[in-house]
């Protein structure tokens, strides 16, 4: 199985340049292709040099890319696919006359929902500096060439940038495709109004029917990226295995089969993982993570329960626990499996990688306290802690963190059965510094404040999953 944390071999880095380098070739051999109609001589040397700074924006995009943690083999291939094409249909409409059409923000706007918010912006800033560049080597001792009309098109090209960095920062990956649409199109239609008037800025007159021409090919390289944004979002979600906002409500959605195996096999597990799910998505929501995420990834962290569903309390109805035909050894062994075996099972049926992750990590290396305890007492309190602990590895990202908490909280919740809010905060509290005494949250950058924030998002869930015997505070619990 893949793990969370991308190879950064010598090789693959050399490999990805190198592709790079191909993708610059073929940029090149785009414009000369469409430059050589006009028959007039493109010397090598600004054909070479262009080619030299594609290949250099290409490459400083990647590095970025792995700088930001996100060079992972879909990601990168995603990010150029869509730049390839982006900058192709954006030279296009240059190469036929349509100087001010260019449709960037769908790039923006894909990177953005299905990769990453910062991946996007560098991809944007690159895509748009390709086009520069190009502009000016197709312009180059061009009869097409005025220098006003290149002012014109950087100018639009400006307008573009900002209309991207809007989009990007306004369009939430867990957006409905309503709202990308309102938020989208009032966004374009505004930044058409900008063209307008900047037009007017660098027209002399000014120039009102090419201020017009700029701003409607502002709106309608908008509306073109919005259009293609909606048509291949579902081609990219599924062949780059990506968590977008409606994939993931149907990964949520009670028709998945794999939540409807965990419902009949392990009724209390399904039933558990709902509360989990639930907490994760309020919380994930408080932190300013993807709220759809983390409940999908809730919804499934103990899916490799599954496979021994009698072994987990949850499941134990009928007063039979097959612990107590056990020694402590085999029963962790049957317990932390469950970690691995779902993360396996979610991994072979093409989960996002971050619910596979969240899986794996979600108890950490903790150790299965019960039953070393009672190893414990068999052995006369000398016994070493480390077969006792799950495999791991600790939470990596703030959901894991967060579905860490969630899934204690829950569960320790049901057990405790505390009847006061006060008592429920008291053991939300405890357990989370129970988990940071055992440094589970070391290698996952949530901060404090969140974790409070959490804790709140806990509690406020729990409260309202068992209000029925849980009071508010003490005064109404003597009522
Ligand atoms: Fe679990
Ligand atoms: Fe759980």
């Amino acid at each position: 199985m893949e793990k969370d944390i991308p190879s950064t071999s010598i090789l693959r880095h050399v490999l990805v340049f190198a592709a790079h380098a191909a993708l610059a070739a073929i940029v090149m051999a785009f414009v000369f292709a469409f430059r050589s109609v006009d028959e007039i001589y493109l010397g090598w040397i600004p054909l070479l040099t262009t080619g030299f700074i594609v290949f250099s924006l290409f490459s400083v995009n990647y590095i970025v890319m792995v700088h930001l943690g996100r060079s992972d083999a879909p990601s990168v291939i995603m990010a150029d696919v869509a730049l390839l094409l982006t900058i192709f249909s954006s030279l296009l409409c240059i190469f036929f006359g349509q100087f001010y059409v260019m449709p960037v923000a769908f790039l923006a706007l894909i990177i953005g929902t299905d990769v990453d918010k910062h991946v996007a912006l560098s991809a944007h800033f690159t895509c748009v500096s390709v086009i520069a560049a190009c502009m000016m080597l197709f312009f180059y001792q061009s009869p097409d060439f005025t220098l006003a009309s290149v002012t014109l098109q950087l100018m639009t090209l400006i307008v573009n940038v900002g209309m991207g960095c809007l989009l990007i920062f306004l369009i939430k990956p867990y957006s409905s495709r309503l709202r990308v649409l309102a938020v989208a199109g009032v966004t374009v239609i505004s930044f058409g109004v900008v063209g307008f008037i900047a037009a007017a800025a660098v027209t002399s007159g000014p120039d009102v029917m090419t201020m017009l021409t700029v701003g409607i090919s502002v709106i309608l390289g908008g509306a073109i990226s919005l259009f293609a944004y909606f048509c291949l979002s579902p081609v990219f979600e599924r062949v780059f295995n990506l968590n977008t906002g409606l994939r993931l409500m149907e990964l949520c959605s009670y028709d998945q089969p794999l939540l409807k195996e965990l419902e009949e096999k392990a009724p209390g597990t399904y039933n558990h993982s709902l509360t989990v799910a639930n907490i994760a998505e309020r919380a994930a929501y408080l932190v300013g993570e993807n709220p759809v995420l983390a409940k999908a990834a809730a919804l499934f962290h103990d899916i490799g329960k599954m496979e021994n569903p009698e072994f987990f309390t949850e499941n134990q109805t009928d007063g039979y626990n097959p612990h107590d035909d056990l020694i402590p050894e085999a029963s962790v062994k049957m317990i932390t499996r469950h970690t691995e075996a779902g993360a396996k099972l979610l991994d072979e049926k093409g989960f996002p990688k971050e619910i596979v992750s969240a899986a794996l990590q979600h108890h950490g290396d903790s150790s299965v306290g019960y039953f070393y305890h009672k190893a414990q007492n068999i052995t006369e309190g000398t016994l070493e802690e480390k077969g006792y602990t799950y495999p791991g590895p600790k939470p990596q990202t703030k959901i894991n963190a967060i579905i860490m908490i969630a899934d204690i909280s829950e569960a320790a919740t049901r057990s405790v059965r505390p009847s006061t809010r006060e008592e429920l905060v008291t053991l939300v509290d405890k357990l989370v510094q129970q988990k940071m005494n055992d440094r589970q949250f070391d290698e996952c950058p949530i901060t404090i404040a969140e974790l409070t924030k959490v804790k709140e998002a806990v509690v406020n869930t729990l409260m309202g999953v068992h209000h029925e015997r849980i009071a508010y505070n003490t005064l109404d619990k003597k009522k």
